[in-house]
Formats: structure tokens, C-alpha cells, sequence
């Protein structure tokens, strides 16, 4: 998820364009190649999960966050708190968090915003949309970006309220189009959209901005492809749902974003970022939707390490390829080499928009929900979160290879070794299932060890069905897989998240002493009859999405 999450020891001496390096032709965060580089005797220590010496955590149903004796969360941020002095608020259902550094006092942490549940914030159960009430809503969502400072004790920690604290939202924020489709009759002619909005995972990319992934955008503005209707706020605030979907850049010193319509338009996931033998940025992306496909960008140009924020304009142009994993080679979504596209009237601008139809018309497989992608810094293998198959194992559409009814963690090799390759090998790596532990992964993210964080998103109510995933698992929780080793693939829980939650964003803190997680919707199941979760606040508050750090007792 985030290159800057591995660099420890060295993060101070970053700043936010050097903070992940090419080494080879790949890009790594500088910490793996400083450690490399270091004399044994000047190693750096094990982060928090990297030695693995924690007692595993056993299921829970409990409404709490329950970690591994010895350890303990601390909530930094909670739904509503507020930022800075204009009074904007700390967003709902906090996704994706990234650092960037600044300098050796302060940095920038970043966290989207993916939903909103007035329910819950406000207790009104029942109540008749009003214009406040859309606009609520749409303010829920979008990102913050918030200044981190070191406290007494060394620890990074968020200032709150500080007047460089900022939010992007779905009600007022304008963002700029650009790549092909920008301007075009497929978003409506706009150079422009209000809003960002179901702001899910995101990346960091090598030249110091943050991504955040606009995923499930139907929910808020619908979509005629699918048959969903818009939302209650969109019917108080309508927009086109073509302005929804896309890669988000934001610029944190300049607060200047841009969609990018290259890298298409569908429920993105996140972003992770590489580069080709040839030295072209390459961007992978998964499609959050049961069927849909797996994504890869390969920009036209080079990446220029000096060129810093120039590098934007790699994200303007450049080759979107969707997967076809029975064959094992990625299909190019363009209409001068894929006859199918230009047949169906498909032009650049058009595959902009309608991705997914185009990925189906150049043979792209369709995959078990397709959530995080990240890159392994030193192989620079790919590996992809299949969240599950739904509505089952028996349904004829899944793709062969595809059999784990509670996910799995798939993996991509690019031939050659070769991020810009157009052939590459797949396999399964960790299916899920009673068996390994793991069940419907969704976030994924590398320790400097190399071991994979993987959190998981099932649905919970109330009362678990009887056979259920839920009864099987308990609340949702995270893992710590090895890659590598005699522990590799083998899944160790680390923590179990509060009743109705799921953790988002697993991120070690730069010294690597603290794992920093979001907890997103605890109580999401609740009706007006029975509230599920009092997290993190207890007694007889409502509960609240929240960030928390969690490290050794000491
Ligand atoms: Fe927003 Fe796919 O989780
Ligand atoms: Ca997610
Ligand atoms: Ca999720």
C-alpha cells in the first residue's frame, strides 16, 4: 500500500520526493536499499510484527480491539474531530493512511474517507433527507490531511486543531480532469468535477504525492451501466456518475488534485507503483467488484527521479492493460492493438470512461473481487487481494483456477522479472478458508521484512448466520503471512477489530515501532433497535470510525 510505510531509520533524512528510490528498475522505499547497504553490525532492528514473536490472538465476537498480550492500541483520531480552525471535521469511515515526510519534526498523514453512516453520527435513524442532510453526507467523505508532529516521548502524533490541516470532500472540493477522456463528450464535456467521493485504499507515488481511489462511486451517484440508481444526496446535489471513479492525485503542500482519467474509470481499489526495465512508470490497480478485472498502467514516458511533481504528467499518457489470467498476459486497451476495441467504437477517451467494458472486450479475465494490489519491494511480484467469489463456489461465471469461497491472496511474476512485460505467470498464494486462517482479504501491505499485513472485509450482522463466515471467524481481523522462509504463506492474527468493523491500512510508523490502523464502521450492522458496537468511546456513546496505534507495552 504505502513504499513510505517501510522507510525507518531513514525517514528523517527524506524528504518527499526522495523517499522511494529506483534501485535496479525497480522502485523500492530507500529503507530496503539503506539496509542493504549497512554493515551488519549497524542493522536495523526488527519492526513491531517483523520477528513475529507475538502470541496469535485468538477469534473473537467481542465488541472491542483485541491485541496480543503485551501490546496495546491507543485511538489519535476519531470520526468528527476537528481539524483546524475553519472548524472542518475529521471524516467518516477512514480508509487508506499514508506518511510523507517533511522535515525532521513533522510530516503529513493522509487518510481517506470512503462512506458515511448518519446513523451513526448523529443518532437520526429514520429521518427524511433534507439538503443539510445530502450535504452532510457528501462532507463525510473525501480525504484529511493532517500535520504530525514528534511528541515528548519521540512518537509521532497528529496537531489537532492546526491551521495547515486540510480536507478534499464530496460536497465542495473542485478537481480537475485529466488524460484523455478530460473535456470530453464521455464526462460531459467537463475539465472538471465537484467533489471526491467512497474514497477507498489509495498509494504513494514515487515523486511525493498521495493517490486516493474513488471505489464504489455508484452508491453516491449511481450508474447507468450497472442499473443503480443515484443516492438520496445525489438527488439534492446531482452530478454526472462519469465524474466518479477515477485515480485522485493530490499534492499535500500545494492541496492541488487532479483525476486522472488515464488509469480508467471502474471501483478502484488502490494503487501501487513500479517501473519497467525501460524506466516507464508503471501503476496496478484492482476493480473492487465481484467479476471485474485486474488493471495495469504503463506510462508513455520515463520516470525522471529529478523531475520530482513533473512526473505527473505521467499519469496523462500511456498504455491501460487489463489482465487475462487464464493465459497469462496482460491485454492492452487500446484500439490500434486490440481490433475488438476499435470494432465497438471504443476510442481512448472512451476506454477512459468505460473501462470495463473494454477490459471484457479485449479478453480480460474476470476476477473474485479484485481489492488490494502490492508490489513485493525486492521480487517485484504482484500480489492481489481476491476478496471472495460471490454469490458462491458453485456459480458458473468464476474463473477455473478461482476455488476458495473465503478468498485468497493471489500473486503475479512479470516475465522476465520485467514490471513493463506483457506476460506474466499468476498463482495462489494464500487461498482463504478455515484451513489457512485467512478469509476474505482485503488490505495488503509489506513490513521491511517482507511479511504481508492482510486485513479482512466480511460482512457481519447482529446475530451470525449458523455455518457462516462470521460464526467461523468472529469480527474481522488482521494477519501477519510471511513471504518468504519456512513461514511463508503461513497466516498468524495479530488483531481483531470491534463488532461490525473492519481494520483498513495496516501502516508501520517510520521508526517501525507502532502499527498504525484504521478502524472503519465499528457497529456498521446496527439498526435503530440495537446498536452493535460502542467503540471507542464505550457506555452509551454511538460508535465512531477511528485511528489507532498500536505498539509493545512498555
Ligand atoms: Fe473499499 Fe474494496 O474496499
Ligand atoms: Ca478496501
Ligand atoms: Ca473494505
Amino acid at each position: 500500500m504505502n513504499p513510505l510505510a517501510h522507510s525507518r531509520r531513514q525517514f528523517l533524512q527524506f524528504t518527499g520526493a526522495a523517499a522511494v528510490v529506483a534501485a535496479g528498475h525497480r522502485l523500492v522505499p530507500a529503507w530496503f536499499n539503506a539496509q542493504a547497504a549497512a554493515p551488519a553490525a549497524q542493522a536495523v532492528p526488527p519492526s513491531l510484527l517483523g520477528d513475529l514473536a507475538f502470541p496469535e490472538v485468538a477469534r473473537s465476537h467481542a465488541d472491542a480491539l483485541t491485541v496480543p498480550e503485551g501490546f496495546r492500541a491507543e485511538v489519535l483520531l476519531r470520526r468528527g474531530d476537528v481539524l483546524n480552525p475553519q472548524g472542518e471535521r475529521y471524516g467518516d469511515h477512514n480508509d487508506f493512511l499514508t506518511w510523507l515526510p517533511r522535515d525532521e519534526r513533522t510530516a503529513w498523514l493522509w487518510c481517506n474517507h470512503e462512506d458515511a453512516q448518519l446513523e451513526l453520527a448523529d443518532g437520526s435513524w429514520g429521518a427524511t433527507w433534507t439538503r443539510e442532510r445530502a450535504a452532510e453526507f457528501l462532507r463525510w467523505q473525501g480525504g484529511s490531511a493532517i500535520r504530525l508532529e514528534r511528541d515528548r516521548r519521540g512518537r509521532w502524533r497528529p496537531v489537532l486543531p492546526h491551521a495547515e490541516n486540510f480536507r478534499l470532500d464530496g460536497l465542495t472540493t473542485k478537481i480537475a480532469f485529466d488524460g484523455p477522456a478530460a473535456g470530453t463528450l464521455w464526462v460531459h464535456g467537463a475539465r472538471e468535477a465537484i467533489g471526491t467521493t467512497s474514497n477507498c485504499g489509495g498509494g504513494l507515488t514515487p515523486w511525493g504525492t498521495v493517490c486516493t481511489a474513488e471505489e464504489n462511486f455508484q452508491e453516491t451517484w449511481g450508474d447507468p451501466v450497472l442499473g443503480t440508481a443515484p443516492s438520496q444526496a445525489a438527488g439534492f446535489f446531482p452530478r454526472p456518475s462519469e465524474h466518479y471513479g477515477y485515480i485522485v492525485e493530490v499534492d499535500l503542500a500545494t492541496r492541488a488534485a487532479v483525476k486522472h482519467t488515464a488509469l480508467g474509470r471502474f471501483a478502484h481499489e488502490n494503487v501501487a507503483f513500479n517501473t519497467a526495465r525501460d524506466g516507464r512508470l508503471v501503476a496496478y490497480m484492482g476493480d473492487d467488484r465481484n467479476g471485474e478485472c485486474l488493471y495495469k498502467y504503463v506510462s508513455e514516458e520515463r520516470y525522471e527521479p529529478a523531475a520530482g511533481a513533473a512526473n505527473r504528467r505521467l499519469l496523462q499518457r500511456g498504455t491501460l492493460y487489463a489482465a487475462d489470467t487464464e493465459r497469462g498476459r496482460w491485454r492492452p486497451l487500446d484500439p490500434a492493438r486490440t481490433p475488438a476495441l476499435a470494432r465497438a467504437g471504443f476510442d481512448r477517451a472512451r476506454i477512459c470512461v468505460h473501462t470495463r467494458a473494454a477490459a471484457k472486450l479485449a479478453g480480460a479475465t474476470r476476477l473474485a473481487r479484485p481489492e488490494d494490489v502490492e508490489v513485493h519491494p525486492e521480487t517485484g511480484e504482484v500480489y492481489v487481494a481476491l476478496t471472495a467469489w460471490q454469490p458462491g463456489a458453485n456459480d458458473p461465471r468464476r474463473p477455473a483456477y478461482f476455488k476458495e469461497a473465503a478468498g485468497a491472496i493471489g500473486a503475479l511474476r512479470e516475465a522476465g522479472g520485467d514490471a513493463g512485460a506483457e506476460e506474466f505467470d499468476f498463482r495462489i498464494f494464500v487461498p482463504g478458508g478455515p484451513d489457512t486462517g485467512l478469509a476474505w482479504p482485503d488490505n495488503l501491505a509489506f513490513t521491511p521484512e517482507r511479511h504481508l499485513l492482510v486485513t479482512t472485509d466480511f460482512s457481519v450482522k447482529p446475530r451470525p448466520e449458523p455455518g457462516g463466515t462470521q460464526e467461523t471467524f468472529g469480527n474481522n481481523f488482521l494477519v501477519v503471512v510471511p513471504t518468504a522462509g519456512p513461514a511463508a504463506g503461513k497466516v498468524k492474527r495479530f488483531a481483531v477489530a470491534p463488532r461490525g468493523a473492519e481494520f483498513c491500512s495496516p501502516t508501520l510508523s517510520p521508526d517501525g515501532e507502532e502499527l498504525w490502523v484504521n478502524v472503519q464502521h465499528p457497529g456498521g450492522d446496527s439498526t435503530a433497535a440495537e446498536i452493535t458496537s460502542r467503540w471507542p468511546d464505550g457506555g452509551t456513546s454511538l460508535p465512531r470510525s477511528a485511528l489507532v496505534a498500536i505498539r509493545r507495552e512498555t
